[in-house]
């Protein structure tokens, strides 16, 4: 039921905050230690190399996914287009462990590849949103996303919640073999403080809505840009403007623009800067700025420690693994506003279902 929205979109950016603080509770309770199948933290923990898999929006949330298993447990780890994988599997480490990630947890495409898993009997988790989906069948584990339903085509929910699982997960699993970075990091202190970012940032519709309609409603094509973490979150905003405003959007990484794609700038160009990490903050700013010379206009997620003056949002201070969180809200809901303006049906873009259970 919407309720009071004009969208299950909105209505889903909206329950973000709540699906944090229900992560926390249910993988959590009342313990600072998640709770863990201990038999799957061992396979994985036995694994030399994570796979992660997934399509759409479920790949980019592995995107980020993979650079926090990598930093909190120390296991090489790779993310891929299920679809891709399925057909050009890569050559494999000796002891692999595979990681689904969807949200309906019947991708035909990723059910393709856990097919083959299955036949070498490689260990593996899927992390869904509905239990007793076929992905989480056929897997060796399962963690919810306890994102509740997602009925809009573009999924915003269920890419945080999948972040937020994975953070859970990494931390969980780097101190079940020792890590410091894992102890280091509490991630149920951080995604408490994820919901009330998020919650400051959904409060603040009015100026989204106001520079999605100046900047993204009458423009052919724009750019989210970014490196590490914030290039991997440029891949999904640009996928939300896309999918349902029909905007043709690239994700780029930011150092990269200057090896051909600069070329595509024009005046009033769309380039949508995301910084939210302290190494990169600096070669980002300069990269938008070579677009600002050739007549780009400049709009930037930024996050409160690294913003500047003209900055147009600031994301409240988080642990810098988890900005993702933040940083894809405004994005979502410029394509969110922006589809608005353009009158078409948000929930259901054209050309598109909830579940791609074809290959
Ligand atoms: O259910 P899944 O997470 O496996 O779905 C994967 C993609 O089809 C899905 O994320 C799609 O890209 C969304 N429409 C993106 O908003």
């Amino acid at each position: 039921d919407k309720g009071t929205y004009p969208y299950y979109m909105l209505k889903e950016i909206d329950e973000q905050p709540a699906v944090m603080r229900k992560l926390v509770q249910e993988y959590f309770g009342d313990n600072d230690v998640a709770k863990i199948d201990e038999k799957m933290l061992k396979d994985m923990a036995e694994a030399d190399h994570l796979y992660i898999v997934g399509a759409g929006t479920s790949y980019h949330a592995g995107l980020v996914g993979a650079r926090i298993f990598e930093k909190l447990c120390g296991i090489p780890t790779s993310v891929h287009i299920s679809s891709e994988f399925a057909y050009e599997q890569p050559l494999l480490s000796k002891k692999p462990f595979f990681i689904f990630l969807s949200q309906s947890g019947e991708t035909a495409d990723s059910r393709e590849v856990l097919v083959n898993v299955n036949k070498h009997n490689w260990p593996s988790l899927t992390i869904t949103n509905v239990d007793k989906s076929t992905l989480s069948r056929e897997a060796t584990y399962t963690e919810l996303l306890y994102a509740g339903p997602e009925i809009a085509v573009a999924s915003t929910k269920a890419y945080t919640a999948q972040i937020a699982v994975e953070a859970i997960l990494a931390q969980a699993l780097g101190v079940y073999m020792g890590k410091q970075a894992a102890k280091d990091f509490d991630v149920k202190h951080q995604l408490g403080l994820v919901a009330n970012g998020m919650q400051s940032i959904t409060d603040s519709k009015k100026k989204i809505e106001e520079i999605a309609s100046r900047y993204l409603s009458k423009v052919p094509n724009a750019f989210y840009i970014g490196r590490g973490m914030d290039w991997s979150v440029s891949l999904e905003a640009a996928l939300k403007l896309k999918e349902i405003s029909y905007v043709q959007a690239e994700g780029f990484a930011s150092g990269e623009l200057k090896h051909g794609t600069i070329a595509l700038i024009e005046d009033h160009t769309p380039v949508i800067a995301i910084i939210t990490q302290d190494r990169t903050a600096g070669l980002t700013r300069s990269n938008l700025e070579e677009t600002q010379a050739r007549g780009a206009s400049a709009i930037t997620i930024v996050s409160r420690h690294l913003a500047q003056e003209d900055d147009t949002f600031i994301l409240p201070d988080v642990d810098e693994v988890l900005t993702p969180l933040l940083s894809v809200i405004p994005a979502q809901l410029m394509a969110y506003y922006t589809s608005l303006g353009k009158g078409l049906d948000v929930d259901k873009p054209r050309n598109l279902a909830k579940s791609v259970t074809v290959q």
